[in-house]
């Protein structure tokens, strides 16, 4: 057999471990795929003492992470630390400068450094891979770099974040409300402690930042995605939206539209109306899914385990693989020179159904100023509902449906009645996927 891919592996939390454990159980099989064994060389890790469930007897231990750039004994460094700057992405500058290959599954770094590091690695001619950085386990990178490279894409969404699907699905399954479920998903360890980063969205901005990339063939722009969490989902809205045949769900949606020789790109990450026979409404706890429209393929959708070690570690020796046999392309599917760069769209242009929902004070007159403001902006409205009354004082829910129509039109309706006395707060708009 060939010589062996020597690796030095940086980072040895949950991500790490695993692919130790996956190349060991696997090693023959592994080897055998990729014809010829992957070799785990040197290690390293913030504290050596620690005991990780894992035997590194066998292997190197390196103190300063970015010594492994250096090694003459290995060919490929995994980065498994995190952190969109600091030492991870000083060790990938020094892995590629080097002439390494870079597997990393870090999407924060990749959202935020990924063209710098593919002109790099162009540069160099060394494989830069980074399939466990979008949902974890899910072959999407690949599918989309290979299986639809023969289709021109123009929109591609999903469920990026587990730890918001696995909340919102809870909070759906029970009645309970945000901060209950977000509790019970940190017990069960789907959640960080500190879970700003997924509530928030960025997470799976950072993923939506970087598919788009690869399925449109345009220069990641992660700034340019707009983002909103789910801190403002209340258990009332996701009852509002099974009365009305809906999920509620946290849905990442890049589109593409090409025209007059340019092209015009929209990222946005947002809590979405998912109607019950879409796909994705099916899509529930911390599973992850990814749909891309391809104009020849049709309708593709890959769904599988978002996060956890075994499935990132998956994810991670599949790029050794690729890399052993010395078949990685371009990491973003076309050389870096040739990604298009891209205006952002007008999201006033979306034509599309939008959910509101309006908590205005209990009292008279309310109603009417709040559809005086839907037609005064020209947003025709399909269903509205007030629920129960408040006690003395107290605020009540309005949610209505709108018609499609653009939503710049909601913007507007919004904005006239900004600063009205009769909303005791913001409202909240929840765009409704289409099939
Ligand atoms: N966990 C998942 O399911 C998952 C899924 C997809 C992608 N990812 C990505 O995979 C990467 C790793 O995630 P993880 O969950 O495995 O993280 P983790 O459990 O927190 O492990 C991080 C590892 O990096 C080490 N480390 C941190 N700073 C270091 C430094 N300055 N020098 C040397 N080592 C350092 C830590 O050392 P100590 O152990 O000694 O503290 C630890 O072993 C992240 O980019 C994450 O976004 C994770």
């Amino acid at each position: 057999m060939a010589e062996p891919l020597r690796i030095a592996l940086a980072g040895l939390g949950t991500v790490g471990t695993g692919v130790i454990r996956l190349i060991e159980t696997n090693q023959a099989m592994i080897a055998a795929r990729a014809g010829r064994p992957i070799e785990i060389v040197a290690v390293t890790a913030r504290e050596r003492g620690r005991d990780r469930g894992v035997d590194l007897s066998p292997y190197a231990w390196v103190d300063d992470m970015q010594a492994m750039a250096e090694r003459d004994d290995v060919d490929v460094v995994v980065e498994l630390v995190g952190g969109s700057d600091g030492p991870a992405l000083t060790l990938a500058r020094a892995a590629l400068d080097a002439g390494k290959g870079f597997v990393t599954a870090n999407k924060a770094m990749v959202a935020h450094h990924g063209m710098e590091l593919a002109e790099l690695a162009a540069i160099k001619k060394a494989p830069l891979a980074f399939e466990a950085a979008v949902a974890g386990g899910i072959p999407v990178v690949k599918g989309l770099r290979e299986g639809t490279a023969a289709n021109a894409l123009n929109r591609i969404y999903g469920i990026l974040n587990g730890t918001c699907n696995y909340v919102l699905s809870e909070m759906e399954q029970t009645g309970a409300d945000f901060d209950e479920m977000l509790c019970a998903a940190q017990d069960k360890g789907y959640a960080e402690a500190d879970p700003a980063f997924d509530i928030e969205g960025v997470d799976a901005a950072h993923k939506l930042a970087i598919l788009a990339a690869i399925g449109f063939g345009t220069r990641i722009d992660f700034e340019a995605v707009r983002t909103e969490g789910i801190t403002q989902v209340r258990a009332s809205d996701i009852a509002q939206a099974d009365a009305l045949g809906y999920v509620v769900r946290l849905v990442g949606i890049a589109t593409l539209e090409n025209g007059d020789g340019e092209c015009r790109l929209l990222q946005r990450v947002r809590p979405c109306l998912v109607p019950f026979r879409h796909p994705l409404a099916a899509v529930t706890g911390p599973t992850n899914a990814v749909v891309a429209e391809g104009d020849f393929s049709g309708r593709l959708l890959f769904q599988g385990a978002g996060a956890g070690d075994k499935p990132t570690a998956s994810a991670v020796v599949a790029d050794l693989i690729e890399i052993a046999r010395g078949q990685s392309g371009a990491p973003f599917s076309v050389p870096v020179s040739s990604l298009q760069s891209c205006a952002e769209a007008d999201p006033g242009d979306r034509v599309g159904r939008d959910y509101i929902r309006f908590t205005v004070a209990d009292r008279p007159g309310v109603l009417a100023e709040i559809t005086a403001a839907m037609r005064d902006a020209g947003v025709s409205i399909e269903s509205l509902i007030q629920r129960g009354r408040a006690a003395e004082g107290g605020d009540v829910q309005v949610a209505m449906v709108t018609h499609e129509g653009p939503e710049r039109c909601v913007s507007e309706a919004l904005a006239l009645l900004e600063g009205s006395e009769s909303l005791t707060a913001a409202p909240l708009v929840m765009p409704i996927l289409k099939d």
